[in-house]
């Protein structure tokens, strides 16, 4: 593929006449008071950095934020499309605000993300809440100050879907949500069309970002204080492949790995196919990169991944994590797994539990197959029931739990390095995070969020773990 077409400062200084012109409205509008946003994100962690673009736009227009849509000015919903479950609660969101935009009629409610970059939900939200606004997709992000502008100027309805992949677009201001948590998209998109997935549909093909632009925005993370950064993309295995100098992904992480700094480097996803030795040597070898890897295998059944397009079979993804067990020193691996694929027997799913056991992950992400418009599984024979699906899954969540609690058990008496994320409301425990993404619960002071502990694990409860700090 052709290599992308970096659109950066020439663009943000138009989109940033429209966030000033925002401001100019706003505040005329409500009287010199900060207008307030509310900005709801399902699904992902690509959604919820798109959504930090957008908060960084609505920042420069002059917005502050609510977490309640009842005192907005705006609302928006960035959409996930990747099952049916989180497009129901889409819809059901949506229609809830109904009452608030008669009762408040100058508010502008508006929609986003990959459920619109879809013409039947876009035709379906047209239809059904003529009370939303404004409706763009995930190409459109760049230009969102233009769009709202247009919304708010023209009182008029706009949607807005976009397929434009041959563009990359820099310099869109980020208003991260955490302080010492983040994430960093390196790339968008996804070439691999697996036959369940919605995504290659809704956010086009991959496009990787500059290594330069990468580095200087981890050193300014790093610098700033971020104890715990994500590397973000659909396969980040394939980064820099669009590059005009191509650059493995392997190197990228080991270039970040390079900046001084007390901080966890993660990333996320990768995909098994294109899992290669030199990444697994690079984390190995890491002085930040987490000794976790999230290998999402999807099935243990060779015929169904075949029919999920997944390009690997079960002995290749266990070579990739016997050579993970054997370089580095204590790995955790999790993974995403998909129950009731169309034409997967029970037998094929048993594959899937003998795989299970045989990794011994450290949590699964669990979901049951859900039709997709437009994909080629969507056409596909799909002869067992929700109820026998569901049977399975709970057999999966119960063999998943005993895996892991075995592991967890096996950490009681170790010391282990985490970091101290939030404190529970309930009980006023700290929760913390090992490198490998598991929770240890601590007790401590609150001055403790954001830093590194050594500490102590002196119980283990299912897949929680209990540690005192040293
Ligand atoms: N149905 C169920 N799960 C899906 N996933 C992606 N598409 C579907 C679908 N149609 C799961 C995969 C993927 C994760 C992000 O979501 O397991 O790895
Ligand atoms: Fe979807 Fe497969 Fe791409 Fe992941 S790799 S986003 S599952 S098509």
């Amino acid at each position: 593929m052709a290599q992308p077409v970096i659109v950066a400062d020439q663009l943000s200084e138009k989109q940033s006449e429209y966030m000033q012109l925002i401001a100019e409205i706003m505040e005329i509008r409500k009287r010199g008071e900060k207008p307030l946003a509310y900005i709801r994100t399902y699904g992902c962690q690509q959604n919820v950095a798109d959504s930090e673009k957008i908060k960084g736009m609505l920042v420069k227009s002059g917005f502050d934020f609510v977490d309640a849509p009842d005192d907005a000015d705006f609302i928006l919903f960035n959409t996930c499309a990747v099952r049916e479950h989180a497009e129901d609660r889409v819809f059901g969101n949506v229609g809830a605000l109904k009452n608030l935009k008669r009762k408040h009629p100058q508010i502008l409610i508006a929609l986003c993300g990959c459920m619109m970059e879809q013409e039947h939900i876009a035709k379906r939200i047209y239809n059904s809440f003529p009370f939303v606004g404004l409706v763009f997709g995930t190409h459109s992000l760049h230009h969102f100050p233009e769009l709202m502008y247009n919304s708010l100027v023209n009182g008029k309805r706009i949607f807005e879907r976009g397929n434009d992949d041959n563009k990359l677009y820099e310099g869109i201001p980020v208003r991260r949500d955490g302080v010492f948590k983040g994430w960093l998209p390196i790339m968008y998109g996804c070439n691999n069309f697996c036959t369940y997935c919605i995504v290659p549909y809704v956010r086009g093909r991959e496009r990787s970002r500059e290594k330069g632009v990468i580095l200087s925005e981890a050193r300014e993370m790093i610098h700033s204080g971020y104890k715990d950064i994500t590397l973000l993309g659909q396969n980040v295995n394939s980064y820099g492949k669009t590059l005009s100098e191509p650059v493995s992904f392997a190197s990228l992480l080991s270039e970040i790995d390079s900046i001084e700094g007390d901080y966890w480097l993660r990333f996320m996803t990768s995909h098994p196919k294109d899992c290669s030795r030199e990444l697994i040597d690079t984390i190995a070898l890491g002085t930040h990169i987490s000794k976790h890897l999230h290998l999402p295998f999807q099935s243990g059944s060779d015929r169904i991944l075949k029919l999920m397009n997944r390009h690997y079979d079960r002995k290749k993804y266990m070579e990739t994590i016997e050579y993970a067990k054997k370089q580095i020193d204590g790995v955790s691996l999790t993974s995403d797994i998909i129950v009731g694929f169309p034409g997967e027997t029970y037998e094929d799913f048993k594959e899937t539990l003998s795989l299970i056991r045989e990794v011994a992950f450290t949590s699964l992400f669990t979901f049951i197959y859900s039709p997709r418009v437009g994909t080629p599984a969507a056409s596909m024979d799909d002869p067992i029931s929700a109820e026998e699906k569901g049977e399975w899954f709970r057999e999966l969540l119960a063999v998943q739990e005993e895996i892991a609690a075995k592991r967890c058990s096996s950490m009681v008496g170790s010391t282990e390095r985490v970091l101290v994320e939030e404190v529970k409301e309930k009980t006023g425990e700290l929760n913390a995070r090992t490198s490998g993404n598991i929770i240890v619960e601590l007790t401590g002071d609150k001055s403790l969020t954001g830093t590194f502990q050594n500490v102590k694990i002196t119980q283990a409860r299912n897949w929680i773990l209990k540690g005192e700090i040293i």
